[in-house]
């Protein structure tokens, strides 16, 4: 947990060593979820300790799932089948997590007892009828606030049904939420998807023994299945190995070494858009870790120019843009982003929060509606909002090595939602101080 709710980071000296990133976020919850569902015990290595993991974990061992933590980042999970999760006796508190809420409400709206489904302030703001809608369709009942905001409300004892959906927006936790009840369903469910999204739980799904049928943009499964116990190497996380990909691109005389990174290509636009605009990164070591492709990335400090950012690779590198906008801010001349509406539903309004932070340190940023230009300069000191999202924290953080002062960040605590100990690590390779309150 970091308990500093404010930073205070300071430029550093350029990057330089090896080092390892935590588990992924997204298969850290999903790996979770279906050993939990699975028949038999299932072991996962490399899971994430971060609180929206965490309380994803703590929310099965509420539903009656009886899990082992033998060591840090490792969890024993003893399944109880797709039919045997027990009612809750509270209130099940997804934390900061919009995957978790999500995919929750997709498995718990085919159970045969009911469940509320809570967050935290910002989770509490967050757009939920993007899986109501679908999950109507099939048959489920569930209430929201006013605005199709948490908590959710879900009654169980609902039959349902298969449905043929295409998604509205490119949401890979919409898509899996149907595809969860769709588990439950008596017939098939098929799901498209205009814009391809992380795939993740069509190949968890299938490594857990399910037959289900998935290319880009298309996902198909016949309900009733039950899965299969199995063990999980979850890999490292690149959505918070981008944070030292741009730090190392945008310090002079840097070399950092990132260990075992996922490369899943649903999840690496960045490294497409960073190249384009001139960074130095390679891939050595290329193997398999989980089904999942992983590399060391070895990354150099290059000069980087503004590009415009491919609109079709934008939902490849959707958690990646507030690094983005850091590269950005370091690049010699334009970098426009369109077609990401999307960053204003996340943990914060992220076009918002960094064109607000970028032009308190003296950044010239135009914001529009989907999107963003941002002109490259020198990043000057000063104080900037995260608005308590992890990742426009540590974007910040990474937009102190290359200031020319401080950067006092406030409302830094979720940062342990996702990266725990992310100052100590970043401290290791190079970067400032973070003193704070
Ligand atoms: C996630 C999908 C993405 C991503 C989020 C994790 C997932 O959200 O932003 O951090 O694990 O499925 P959307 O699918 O809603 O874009």
């Amino acid at each position: 947990m970091t308990e500093k709710q404010n930073w205070s980071v300071s430029p550093g000296q350029a990057l330089r060593g090896e080092i390892e990133i935590p588990g992924d976020k997204s298969v850290s919850h999903r790996a979770v979820m279906f050993a939990a569902l699975a028949d038999g015990v299932s072991r996962i290595d490399g899971f994430l300790e971060g609180e929206d993991t965490r309380a994803t974990a703590a929310i099965f061992s509420q539903l009656g799932v009886r899990i082992e933590t033998p060591s840090s980042s490792q969890r024993i999970v003893h399944g109880v089948g797709v039919d045997g999760l027990r009612a809750p006796a509270g209130p099940l508190d997804c934390g900061n997590a919009g995957t978790g809420m999500r995919l929750l409400a997709g498995l718990l709206s085919a159970q045969n007892f009911d469940s509320v489904l809570v967050g935290d302030e910002s989770l509490s703001k967050r757009p939920m009828r993007r899986i109501m809608d679908p999950l109507a369709k099939m048959g489920a009942r569930i209430d929201s606030e006013p605005g199709g905001v948490p908590p959710l409300r879900i009654h169980g004892g609902q039959p349902i049904r298969g449905m043929d959906y295409t998604l509205e927006v490119a949401s890979a936790q919409v898509k899996s939420a149907v595809l969860l009840a769709g588990l439950y369903a008596e017939s098939e469910t098929v799901v498209r998807e205009p814009h391809p999204t992380r795939d993740y739980t069509e190949r968890m799904l299938s490594a857990f023994g399910v037959e289900i049928e998935f290319s880009p943009g298309h996902a198909r499964l016949r309900g009733g299945q039950r899965l299969r116990a199995t063990d999980i190497a979850v890999p490292a996380d690149f959505s918070s190995a981008a944070f030292f990909i741009v730090a190392a691109s945008i310090v002079p005389g840097s070399e950092l070494r990132l260990r075992a990174v996922g490369l899943n290509p649903r999840r690496t636009g960045l490294l497409i858009a960073l190249r384009a605009m001139g960074a130095d990164i390679t891939e050595e070591n290329r193997s398999e870790h989980g089904g999942e492709p992983v590399a060391d990335l070895v990354v150099r400090h290059a000069p980087l120019h503004g590009i415009e950012v491919p609109v079709e690779i934008v939902p490849d590198m959707i958690d990646e843009f507030p690094a983005l906008f850091v590269a950005a801010a370091c690049a010699t001349g334009n970098t426009v982003v369109r077609g990401a509406a999307e960053l204003r539903v996340k943990e914060s309004d992220r076009l918002a929060s960094m064109a607000a932070g970028l032009r308190t340190l003296g950044i010239r940023v135009d914001e529009t509606p989907d999107g963003a230009t941002v002109l490259g300069g020198q990043i000057g000191s000063g104080a900037v909002d995260s608005h308590g999202d992890h990742r426009i924290a540590m974007a910040f953080s990474v937009a102190a090595q290359a200031a020319s002062g401080k950067i006092e960040i406030s409302d830094v605590a979720n940062v342990a939602t996702s990266f725990p100990n992310y100052d100590a690590l970043a401290r290791s390779v190079g970067f400032g101080s973070f003193t704070g309150s």
